[in-house]
């Protein structure tokens, strides 16, 4: 197969990128056959998987925009993916052209596309690598151009910790990345969660086995586990559109059927 010039050598075609799958359903052109077949068989058990993508992606903004208010002037979104429209330097710099942000993904389309498309602004860096070794992340030269760690810093985990599965052991992860943080930092969580038993998730969760990115979906409460006892915003580990919606009278009852949970925590 004839290989884009956005993406880089060495990719593994023949396997689904969760990344690039993403990218599908996001609307994106960054993705390749074997990634839309897989997508497509997703959304076959799913079909509002490309709508919950979005109001995921609408709980960044809002969580970016509302940290961003608060004076936060530094993120770090560990698992970003491709850096499409409405990305967190979009949302933050809107607000504060001061704010610096580090996009960390593991996927080599994310991070050549992402490096390509952010080349030109001096306040965000794209960076390849692991988010199970936090400390090894901020101590990438490119991470701490940017990343004062004696100041707060905003720390967005946007669906990517259901790929790290319990016996990775999630929470003392986010433990480690919080206790890389000064006070006054913050760590945003999204999380795929069963809206009921029998969940559609449950089965879409079983075809992610088929890539190199597994699916753990987790309860609510086991959401707010991952959080340990760090201080929890209002309003709390709720469904996903239900952080702080812009139009709260708009929502429906899909709303508190989303498959997801989402939440934010103060560090210190
Ligand atoms: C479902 S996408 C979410 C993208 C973005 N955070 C958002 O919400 O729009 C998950 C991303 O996490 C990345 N990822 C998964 N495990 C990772 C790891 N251990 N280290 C770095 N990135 C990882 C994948 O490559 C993918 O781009």
């Amino acid at each position: 197969m004839e290989r884009p010039r956005w993406a880089p050598d060495g990719l593994d075609l023949d396997r689904p990128s969760v990344a690039r799958v993403y990218d599908y359903y996001l609307g994106g052109s960054h993705n390749f056959a074997v990634d839309r077949e897989f997508a497509e068989q997703v959304i076959g058990q799913m079909p509002n998987v490309p709508e919950l993508t979005r109001q995921n992606r609408g709980f960044l903004r809002r969580a970016v925009r509302d940290l961003a208010r608060a004076g936060v002037e530094q993120f770090v979104d560990l698992g970003s993916g491709i850096p499409t429209v409405g990305n967190v330097h979009d949302v933050a710099q809107e607000i504060n052209p001061a704010a610096r942000v580090a996009y960390v993904d593991w996927d080599p389309v994310a991070v050549a596309h992402g490096q390509a498309i952010l080349e030109d602004n001096p306040r965000t860096a794209v960076i390849g690598a692991d988010l199970r070794d936090p400390a090894a992340v901020f101590a990438q030269p490119a991470v701490s151009a940017l990343i004062d760690p004696a100041k707060p810093t905003a720390v967005l985990l946007i669906a990517v910790l259901h790929f790290v599965p319990d016996e990775e052991k999630p929470a003392d992860l986010v433990a480690a990345i919080a206790g890389l943080l000064a006070p006054g930092s913050y760590i945003a969580i999204s999380h795929a969660s069963p809206e009921k038993e029998e969940s559609v998730l449950d089965r879409a969760a079983t075809l992610y086995r088929q890539t190199a990115s597994p699916v753990t979906t987790r309860s609510p409460a086991e959401i707010a586990a991952l959080f340990g006892d760090l201080e929890m915003l209002d309003p709390g580990v709720v469904r996903t559109p239900l952080w702080r919606p812009d139009f709260p009278d708009e929502l429906g009852p899909e709303a508190a059927a989303y498959p997801g949970c989402a939440g934010v925590a103060r560090v210190g």
